[in-house]
């Protein structure tokens, strides 16, 4: 029996490497050599070719190679009764965090503005937002967001969170469920995105969401490109209602070149480059999710397909 890495637009050497490095009697193939279809039992994927799952009568797992499952969930034809399996991984946490503040950081320290002023060669001091005076409202209070609003709070940010069902976070405010989303929009001076693509969850980033945040409040999302509804953003920020955005994370990625993301001024781009997963670090709970399936046990961080993550 053996395990499938099914990433077509993802280099396969390192993941080779690593993941044998595990088990070096480990049966990996890449597609598209798969070998014989009915010995294929797990398989590692990322941006698949929709319809090509159900083509594995013996498949017990499919693992993605990140923390999203919504590129799994797409697929029309995912074979039924197949457990899906997301990674969770301390060092993407960490990476993420590091990106949010960072972003948070920008905005507040107007580095943006500071080096739009340096390209004009304009010397023109700017007084930083005080971390104590900024609220920062982070949807999504999961691994990542639980972990940056962590990390803020420790810089003397106010932070809240908001999420689908109750959570407690020390020293942070939070609200849960879609009647408490206007009242925790209408405190953030920074909105943060941290949410799984989901039904319930696309488009979430629109100009109804936009109007209720304060005056001035600024945007970063490292979710899901298709949170976003584009063109209210856009207007948004002409309006002045929004200050900035911050985005990881595109409909269409790469972002195409004409797209009048790159040459806004109060846009920053990063090339979904928040949190990476590293083949190092994420191999061995992927081979031990394998080995735990080869036994008959269920494999760890499974989602919920009805939720969607
Ligand atoms: P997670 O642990 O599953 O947490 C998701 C959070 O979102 C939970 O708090 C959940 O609420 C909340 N949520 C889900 N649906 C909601 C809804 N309808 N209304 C309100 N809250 C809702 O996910 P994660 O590991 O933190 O990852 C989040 C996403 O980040 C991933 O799905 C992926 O798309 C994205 N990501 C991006 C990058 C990048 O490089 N840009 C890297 C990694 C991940 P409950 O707590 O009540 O369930
Ligand atoms: C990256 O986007 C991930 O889902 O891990």
């Amino acid at each position: 029996m053996a395990m499938l890495f099914m990433a077509p637009k993802v280099r396969s050497d390192s993941w080779v490497k690593h993941l044998r490095a595990q088990d070096c009697g480990l049966d990996l193939r890449v597609w598209p050599e798969t070998g014989p279809a009915d010995e294929i039992e797990f398989i590692l994927c990322w941006k698949h070719p929709l319809g090509e799952l159900k083509k594995y009568p013996n498949l017990k797992c499919i693992a993605s190679l990140g923390f999203g499952v919504d590129h799994i969930l797409r697929d029309p034809d995912l074979p039924p009764g197949v457990s899906i399996a997301r990674l969770v991984d301390e060092f993407m946490v960490h990476a993420m965090s590091e990106y949010i503040l960072t972003a948070v950081l920008c905005h507040t320290r107007q580095f943006d503005r500071f080096q739009q002023d340096q390209f004009q060669k304009k010397w023109q001091t700017r007084r930083p937002l005080r971390p104590q005076n900024v609220r920062v409202g982070i949807m999504g209070l999961g691994h990542l967001g639980a972990d940056a609003a962590r990390l803020l709070r420790l810089l003397g940010f106010q932070v809240s969170g908001w999420s689908r069902t109750p959570k407690h976070v020390e020293g942070i405010t939070a609200w849960a469920g879609p009647d408490a989303m206007e009242e925790f929009l209408a405190q953030a001076n920074v909105l943060v995105c941290l949410l799984p693509l989901t039904r319930a969850t696309q488009g979430i980033l629109n100009s109804r969401t936009f109007t209720r945040l304060p005056e001035g409040a600024y945007l970063i999302n490292a979710a899901r490109g298709e949170h976003l509804v584009e063109a209210d953003l856009l207007a948004a920020l002409d309006s002045g209602h929004l200050s900035g955005a911050c985005l990881d994370v595109f409909r269409e990625e790469p972002l195409p070149e004409s797209h009048p993301f790159w040459s806004h001024p109060r846009i920053t781009v990063t090339p979904h480059s928040a949190s990476l997963t590293d083949p190092r670090t994420v191999a061995p709970q992927i081979v031990e999710n394998y080995r735990r399936v080869r036994s008959g046990l269920a494999p760890r961080h499974v989602i919920d397909i009805e939720k969607g993550y």
